[in-house]
């Protein structure tokens, strides 16, 4: 696998506070990187949990569903194939990942917008999905609001991210390994992903957005990478972390995370990291 662009590893208040710089215009990735995105991370890692967010969602056929923070569009491309494509609308931030999104599939409906005014009517949707995108959002509780306002009264909205890296088997003994070389900065910039990970606090952001009551599930799955190697690459050069440490403290976690790693890869060494997420789901009264 390549590497995952700044942006789709940091939200852009994380990615002011680390950076102490403005992220580089509004965010918005090169095309070859949201092109890599779906050729190398939606297979190895982003469309195993489709499926797991559509069954918690019931998506079923008839429905009309939005697909926030679509990316290339895994999760309206795989409603799409339950409702129609003609009952799909994907909005995301960037530009280019809506281009690969329009490529792959043209038949949908793909849009530009900000999860925190989304450029949708109230209650256009039955279910409103969201996946590996929430812990990106500067005020997750306010695109909370827009995605239950979108879906309207009796909607069903889903949520699908990460947990906690402490609940992470294969993740947290990394960042583990990558604090103690590299220090606390390097433990809060590999943290992003898993800033949304505990249930109690996800859950009372769904209070806060006035998504009462919600339900959750925890499932296991699986991060594949061709190497240790590869994961360290990705997880360390794909934020700012990669250009703040030296060629030694770059090996050392190199080599700590090839010990730690290696319950989880394969004769050929590949890696097949346990990955767990949760998913909340909740009806907009
Ligand atoms: C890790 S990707 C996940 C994409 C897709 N949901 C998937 O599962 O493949 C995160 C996505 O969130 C989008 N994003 C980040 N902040 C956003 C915002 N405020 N509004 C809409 N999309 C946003 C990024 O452009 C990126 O496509």
């Amino acid at each position: 696998m390549g590497q995952l662009p700044d942006a789709l590893r940091l939200g852009t208040s994380e990615y002011r506070r680390m950076t102490n710089t403005e992220p580089p215009e509004s965010f918005q990735i090169p095309l070859e990187a949201a092109e890599a995105y779906e050729a190398a991370f939606v297979p190895a890692f982003f469309a195993q949990w489709a499926p797991i967010l559509c069954d918690a969602a019931a998506v079923t056929a008839g429905q009309r569903i939005l697909g926030v923070a679509c990316g290339t569009g895994i999760v309206a491309r795989t409603a799409a194939d339950r409702v129609g494509a003609t009952n799909v609308v994907g909005v995301d931030l960037n530009e280019a990942m809506l281009t690969v999104a329009r490529r792959v599939r043209p038949d949908i409906d793909w849009r530009q917008g900000d999860a925190a005014a989304l450029p949708l009517d109230d209650g256009s949707f039955d279910t409103v999905l969201c996946q590996m995108a929430l812990m990106f959002f500067p005020d997750p509780v306010r695109a909370l609001q827009e995605i239950a306002r979108v879906a309207g009264t009796d909607g069903t909205v889903a949520v699908l991210v990460p947990s906690s890296l402490d609940a992470q088997p294969a993740y947290g003994p990394f960042v583990d390994i990558a604090a103690r070389q590299a220090g606390s900065e390097a433990r809060s910039l590999l943290s992003t992903y898993f800033a949304c990970g505990d249930l109690g606090d996800l859950t009372t952001l769904f209070d806060k957005a006035g998504l009462r009551s919600p339900t959750t599930a925890t499932h296991l799955g699986i991060a594949r990478f061709p190497s240790v190697d590869a994961l360290v690459t990705t997880e360390v050069d794909s934020t700012p972390l990669g250009e703040r440490i030296s060629a030694d403290v770059r090996h050392q976690i190199r080599d700590g995370a090839r010990d730690i790693l290696a319950p989880f890869t394969s004769g050929d060494g590949g890696l097949e990291a346990p990955f767990e997420v949760h998913v909340v789901t909740a009806r907009r009264p």
